[in-house]
């Protein structure tokens, strides 16, 4: 039976992979921490504790206390917040992830840790764009996420750390709200569509990005972790995506469950900028060809359960 521990798992992604690690790997084997409190949700169903994942002493001490084998590190800044405070970005992903990866080298720990479609810059092809080409990314964010895809698969070269990762594209789901990202907009579209029937986007109606609903992103993570090693060649950096979508698509997408739902724009640059320089589509045939990944949903299928979902919890 695995032990697990979970960084930031109070975030967006953590809030949907702690209850699904829950359910396969027993309440009591899958410890959630955060540097904040989070609902009694997440606290009661199983072990809990507050963490600075960036504290390596405090890190090592919940690992070796909870005998911990695998640990999911979501803990991070995203891109957006990583821009407005570029220094505490580095300090955070890369801080964090350094003293994921030493805990794992000293305890023989199995390690998660996602990368982004920010990892990709201005100067790398866009549609589509390769599991393997020019990584130059222009924000803090992406730096971090390239540096830190470079520092997992050092672990395993150099220390045998089994270390597995994902370049996560944009995230969609109800429940926690995301983090402060480029692709905040594809959720909070649906929030306001329900709500006010109108939303303002902060992105140009034809920025094309990649998109992935949340229950496609937790089979993946459940996948690559449980994959046949042996036939992994891009441990830490693979290319996943499952739809593509812009603004003015989405809401058109929108209209067919909300037909006088209205969008308008009022671009915000640095978001815009950053948009820009992703890609417009990323192949991801390396991760369906090593260990089989595949999207359940599509963006006509994501927007009518997000929709479903939000309109009967309101
Ligand atoms: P999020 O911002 O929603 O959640 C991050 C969590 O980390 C928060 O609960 C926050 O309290 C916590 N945190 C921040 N600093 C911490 C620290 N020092 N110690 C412990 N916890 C800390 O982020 P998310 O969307 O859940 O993303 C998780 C990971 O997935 C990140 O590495 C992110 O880059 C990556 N990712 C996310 C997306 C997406 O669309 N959500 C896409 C690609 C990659
Ligand atoms: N959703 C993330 C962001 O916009 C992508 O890594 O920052």
């Amino acid at each position: 039976m695995k032990h697990i521990l979970i960084t930031g798992a109070g975030g967006q992604i953590g809030s949907w992979l702690v209850p699904r690690l829950r359910e396969l790997y027993g309440e009591a084997n899958v410890v959630a921490t955060d540097l904040r409190d989070l609902g009694t949700e997440v606290t009661e169903a199983g072990p809990f504790e507050i963490l600075d994942a960036t504290d390596a002493n405090a890190l090592a001490q919940c690992v070796i206390r909870h005998r911990v084998d695998t640990v999911y590190h979501l803990a991070a800044l995203l891109s957006a917040t990583g821009e407005q405070n570029p220094k505490l970005a580095w300090e955070v992903n890369m801080g964090s992830l350094e003293a994921v990866l030493e805990v794992a080298r000293e305890q023989r720990c199995a390690v998660f840790t996602p990368s982004s479609i920010g990892a990709f810059g201005p100067d790398t092809p866009k549609n589509p764009t390769p599991q393997d080409t020019i990584m130059r990314p222009a924000t803090m964010y992406g730096i971090t996420k390239v540096a830190g895809e470079l520092l997992c698969d050092y672990y395993h070269a150099r220390y045998g750390v089994d270390t597995r990762g994902l370049r996560f594209p944009g995230l969609i789901s109800y429940g926690a709200p995301p983090g402060g990202g480029t692709t905040d907009w594809a959720v909070d579209i649906f929030y306001k569509a329900v709500s006010e029937g109108r939303y303002t986007c902060f992105l140009r109606s034809d920025s094309q990005l990649d998109m992935m609903y949340m229950p496609d992103a937790i089979d993946a993570l459940v996948g690559i972790m449980e994959a046949n090693p042996d036939k992994l060649v891009h441990r830490n950096a693979f290319n996943v995506t499952a739809m593509q979508l812009t603004p003015e698509g989405l809401a058109d997408e929108i209209r067919k469950h909300i037909p006088d739902f209205r969008i308008d724009y009022d671009v915000d640059p640095v978001r815009q900028a950053i948009a820009d320089s992703w890609p417009d589509r990323i192949d991801d045939s390396a991760a369906r060809e090593e260990w089989g990944w595949g999207p359940n949903f599509d963006g006509a299928t994501m927007a009518a359960d997000m929709l479903e979902h939000l309109t009967n919890t309101d």
